[in-house]
């Protein structure tokens, strides 16, 4: 069958952004919104309990401007919002989006959808905003009990349907602007390929992403209920490349090499190891590095040393990157696989 390319994270955009970075510029920001997340209590969440309400402190409307005033500057593409809490109950959530539209920026979000009635679909899709929607089976009951909240997966199957009626998934001649997250556990495995027929129907990309030991996987001790053994997710890859199409995996987001990453209150994080800009890549409880906030500096000081401080640890800690280059997931975790994102951080150092 024809691949389905999720827009923002197709080669060309890749290229674009590691075009942007290797002339000292910057095409992508992933930028933490609210931790408040108050409609579901996903049994993975890689981010609660640690967070889940509002953290003190967190960026305001007008700092954010500025933060994409800034960004805009140094030529930012791309905006990706990955992490954290649930962007739609993000106060500055409006407002966000039509600044980084004025400014010619797009705008990728992960979402659990809940908040996205028909209003809301129509909005986003005038806007041009590509959508990554938590889609974990298309069983209520399966969906209720991942989702933490009974009820919670009818508004789900509900938002799709909006966004489908507002346009979403339409474009079937290049990529498309809506993505499904399936994270591939032992409650929700015999019901993927059904999500994953349904995201072919949609014109979806389905992004299927490991699960990570981190959040609520580690606080309630749940990795052993949950976590599919090696044997069931290659089973998994061979019906999901049946459905598909060969070698089918996760692709890299182009923020993780190309990008910076300013979380909720401003700080500038990246992988303490690996100075790489995705704290989850390595499906494990995040260790970061803060390099500054943007309450402090100005983008292209925290741009600069944050390439700086990779490029720190690409010299240093050789033996372990090469650990971590021989990690190559099934599927691969949030921003790609190991295997590919280190050698290809490598060349653009
Ligand atoms: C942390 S959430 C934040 C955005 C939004 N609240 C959502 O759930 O889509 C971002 C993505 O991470 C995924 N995720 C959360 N915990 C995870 C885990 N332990 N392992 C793998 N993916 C996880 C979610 O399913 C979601 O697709
Ligand atoms: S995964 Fe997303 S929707 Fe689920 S609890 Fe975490 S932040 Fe909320």
């Amino acid at each position: 069958m024809k691949r389905i390319e999720y827009l923002p994270w197709t080669t060309g955009v890749l290229q674009q952004c590691l075009h942007l970075h290797d002339s000292d510029s910057l095409g992508a920001l992933d930028l933490d919104l609210t931790a408040r997340c108050t409609m579901a209590a996903c049994i993975y969440c890689d981010s609660k309990p640690a967070v889940g309400s509002e953290h003190p402190g967190e960026l305001g409307a007008k700092e954010t401007a500025y933060l994409l005033e800034s960004a805009s500057k140094l030529g930012l593409k791309w905006l990706y919002s990955c992490g954290l809490g649930e962007p739609f109950e993000d106060e500055r959530f409006t407002v966000l989006i039509e600044k980084a539209l004025s400014l010619g920026i797009r705008v990728s979000l992960f979402t659990n959808a809940l908040a996205i009635n028909a209003r809301k679909a129509d909005w986003l899709k005038r806007k041009g905003v590509c959508l990554i929607v938590k889609l974990d089976s298309l069983n209520e009951t399966t969906f209720d009990r991942i989702l933490g909240r009974h009820g919670a997966a009818r508004y789900i199957y509900k938002a799709v349907e909006n966004l489908r009626n507002a346009g979403y998934g339409h474009d079937r001649t290049y990529a498309t602007d809506l993505a499904f997250s399936i994270v591939p556990t032992k409650l929700n495995l015999p019901d993927i390929p059904d999500v994953i027929r349904y995201a072919i129907d949609c014109n979806a990309f389905p992004s299927v992403g490991e699960l990570e030991q981190a959040g609520m996987v580690l606080a309630k001790k749940h990795f052993n209920d949950l976590a599919l053994d090696v044997s069931h997710l290659a089973g998994l890859k061979a019906d999901v490349e049946r459905l598909l199409w060969e070698g089918y995996k996760r692709p890299i987001c182009p923020s993780i090499i190309a990008g910076v990453h300013i979380d909720n209150v401003g700080n500038c994080v990246v992988d303490r190891e690996t100075g790489l800009n995705c704290k989850w890549f390595l499906l494990k409880e995040p260790r970061v590095k803060v390099i500054g906030n943007i309450r402090d500096d100005t983008m292209s000081e925290l741009v600069r040393k944050a390439r700086a401080y990779r490029k720190s640890c690409f010299a240093k800690n050789k033996r372990q990157l090469t650990k971590f280059r021989s990690v190559d997931y099934v599927f691969g975790g949030c921003g790609g696989s190991p295997a590919e994102i280190i050698p290809l951080a490598q060349k653009h150092l």
